[in-house]
């Protein structure tokens, strides 16, 4: 694990905010996210549905709001849920996180103060990402 900056924590604070808005009517889990990409910070909340399945994370929330900004870039991802232990982002979150830089940091906290720091090749190696697209295909 990373050392703490302080642009973690502050990016964290973000992400807390957005946990505020979370719409978890069914866990009752709350997570919020914030991505800092292109020098500006986008925040997300997970937003369920009654149709449990169609319910989208925070990450990806935060991750569709900076592409929509212009971003497929992302430096960092702050992650908070209402865990105990710091929070870490789902397997479909981590994919689509992958997309926009393998190896960004990521910020995790929960309930405590206790906050953990990493990278995303870290939590998600081999992580399948366009390059595999590009590959000679023509042998098929
Ligand atoms: N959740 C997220 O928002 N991000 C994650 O990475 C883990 C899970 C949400 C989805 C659902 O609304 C709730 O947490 C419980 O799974």
């Amino acid at each position: 694990m990373t050392d703490i900056s302080k642009a973690d924590l502050a990016l964290l604070a973000f992400a807390r905010e957005a946990q505020e808005k979370a719409y978890a009517p069914y866990s009752g889990f709350r997570v919020g996210a914030a991505i800092y990409a292109g020098g500006e910070i986008f925040q997300g909340c997970n937003v369920e549905n009654a149709a449990y399945g169609s319910t989208v994370c925070a990450e990806r929330g935060a991750a569709m709001a900076a592409v929509l900004a212009g971003n497929t870039f992302f430096d960092s991802v702050a992650v908070v849920g209402d865990s105990q232990d710091p929070t870490v982002p789902c397997g479909a979150c981590r994919q689509f996180l992958a997309e926009f830089n393998p190896e960004m940091r990521v910020v995790m906290g929960g309930r405590e103060e206790h906050v953990q720091v990493c990278t995303l090749d870290e939590l998600f190696p081999e992580a399948f990402v366009r390059g595999y697209l590009d590959q000679d295909v023509s042998s098929r």
